[in-house]
């Protein structure tokens, strides 16, 4: 039997804008919504954004960004939102993982890592929600890790960032959502990207999947379907939520 279902949605009349578009996750989300017909504004610190964008149609429109900088986020939301004229649903995708050992963690490094994971989705998050406020309507889906909520070697600066992920999410949740804007995150275990695939590489992923009930990493697109879903009218009731997509893993 088969699972390859294609779960099909129509943001025909959606402006979508995602952080960290130009790879892994981010790309692919923008490559569902597009499919589904929205209008993609996709931002990432990587110039290859605009040819990405421009890869999925001429619609679609691709900014270089730094989350984690205010005056380029306040600069891109403005060009965002006068191209565009509003953003309906926002994904805080962009994020990093650097490792290393807590009592060694450089300071520097702790610093950069908030920054890009927690600051970044706040700032971009505060760009785009007023103009959804004044709407009535819309839609932050925020990409935390299982990582907010168990420990993993050498994360200490990740987990730290993504449990603040969701403590920014249940604020947001509960002040926007009498004013039409739900906001949930999701929270995925090794996701089959450039990021996973380094942290997880050889002997040491054969390890991680054997503790994964369903025995392997998620792919992209997994990710790409629980956000469409969260993003969509059918989710209306679904707020302040972090949904594991992590195969089990974190129940055990
Ligand atoms: N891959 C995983 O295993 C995994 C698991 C759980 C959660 N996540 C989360 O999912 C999100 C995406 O992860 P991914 O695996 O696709 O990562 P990735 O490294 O493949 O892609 C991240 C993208 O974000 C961009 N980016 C990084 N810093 C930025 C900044 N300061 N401003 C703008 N753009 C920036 C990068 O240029 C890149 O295009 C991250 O928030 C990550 O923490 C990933």
């Amino acid at each position: 039997m088969s699972f390859e279902t294609h779960a099909s949605y129509d943001f025909s009349h959606a402006v979508v804008a995602i952080t960290g578009a130009a790879a892994g996750i981010g790309r692919q989300v923008a490559e569902q919504f597009a499919a589904a017909g929205a209008t993609v504004a996709l931002l990432d610190r990587s110039p290859s954004v605009a040819e990405v964008a421009a890869g999925l149609g001429a619609t679609h429109r691709g900014w270089v960004v730094d989350v984690s900088d205010a005056e380029s986020v306040a600069t891109t939301a403005d060009e965002v939102l006068s191209l565009f004229g509003r953003v309906d649903i926002l994904v805080n995708n962009a994020g990093i993982g650097p490792l290393a050992p807590a009592e060694d963690f450089p300071l520097e490094t702790w610093d950069t890592t908030i920054a890009v994971n927690l600051r970044g989705p706040f700032l971009v998050a505060r760009a785009f929600a007023p103009g959804m406020l004044a709407r009535g309507q819309g839609r932050i889906i925020n990409l935390a890790s299982q990582a907010a909520v168990i420990g993993i070697e050498g994360h200490v600066a990740y987990c730290a960032s993504k449990a603040g992920v969701l403590g920014m999410t249940h604020c947001m949740a509960l002040e926007w959502a009498p004013r039409g804007v739900t906001v949930n995150a999701v929270s995925p275990t090794v996701v089959e990207t450039e990021l996973g695939l380094t942290g997880w590489a050889g002997e040491k992923g054969e390890r991680a999947r054997a503790t994964i009930p369903t025995r392997r990493f998620a792919k992209p697109a997994e990710i790409g379907a629980a956000i469409m879903y969260l993003a969509s009218s059918e989710a209306a009731m679904i707020n302040g939520a972090n949904l594991m997509i992590d195969g089990g893993y974190s129940i055990q």
